[in-house]
């Protein structure tokens, strides 16, 4: 067994994080269901080396909202530009590297559409670099390429983009530490609280049985949930591969969130 699957197991069977017997009553006006077991990441997972110094070491405290943290004001929905869904298309020139279609749909646990929700994306350029003063790797940046996307979904759910398949990049978490070509997305509720944070991978990609972030994720059927399907329906003849990645945000088949904390305040 990998250390990475030891230690996977070890943070499965960890005792959760509870909540103070005094942190408050349960949030009357944002009704969270806590998620399905296994999956969400686990917060503390050792081989993923910065959330040692991240996950909670103490019981949560929660916090009740108030009205206008559940309520608004909405972020952006009235500043999504024409072009703000088709990554290739922002800058004077095409962009290096293969054109790809990503789209989907936003459902809700009982697989219903989720409309008018904004729908973000942010990702490295094809040589897997972004273009972040952070970002030193040896990798060239791309001047028609910025890696960022928006949009809302339609009365059904659906959102889609046109951008470059993303390249894979090293990190330093471990020796030899590349991450999977991903795409990063953010999905608006109705409010700030309401903001879910995840990635997409794309189908046979070897790295990712040595992806610590992947590997969080404690069961094999929910990380399967963020591989995106190549699509043939979506796939335009001499233009772009079409990639399908639809966002489930509650239930059994819940997508796995990097910033749902729901989990730990199982048991209110
Ligand atoms: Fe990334």
């Amino acid at each position: 067994m990998s250390t990475l699957k030891q230690a996977q197991k070890r943070a499965a069977k960890a005792p959760a994080a509870r909540p103070a017997p005094s942190a408050g009553k349960p949030n009357t006006l944002m009704s969270y269901r806590p998620p399905d077991r296994g999956t969400q990441p686990d917060l503390l997972f050792p081989p993923y080396a910065s959330t040692v110094k991240r996950a909670p070491s103490q019981a949560l405290v929660r916090l009740p909202s108030t009205l206008s943290e559940v309520t608004g004001p909405l972020f952006g929905y009235d500043r999504i530009h024409a072009n703000d869904y088709d990554l290739t298309a922002q800058h004077n020139g095409d962009p290096i590297g293969e054109r790809i279609i990503v789209s989907g749909r936003v459902l809700d646990a009982n697989g219903r559409p989720v409309p008018h929700t904004l729908v973000e994306i942010w990702q490295a350029n094809a040589a897997g670099r972004y273009p972040h003063p952070r970002d030193q790797h040896d990798a060239p940046t791309d001047p028609n390429f910025t890696g960022c996307g928006r949009t809302l979904t339609d009365s059904e759910g659906r959102y889609r983009f046109v951008t470059i398949r993303p390249g894979e990049y090293p990190w330093r978490n471990h020796y030899n530490a590349w991450r999977p070509a991903h795409i990063h997305f953010s999905l608006f509720g109705p409010a700030f609280q309401t903001r879910l944070v995840t990635q997409m991978y794309f189908p046979g990609d070897p790295l990712l049985e040595y992806d610590p972030m992947y590997l969080s994720i404690p069961t094999e059927r929910a990380r399967k949930r963020l591989i995106s399907t190549f699509d043939w329906e979506t796939t335009i003849p001499e233009m772009a591969l079409g990639y399908r990645f639809d966002v489930v945000l509650r239930g059994r088949e819940e997508t796995p969130m990097e910033n749902d904390m729901r989990h730990l305040l199982k048991g209110l």
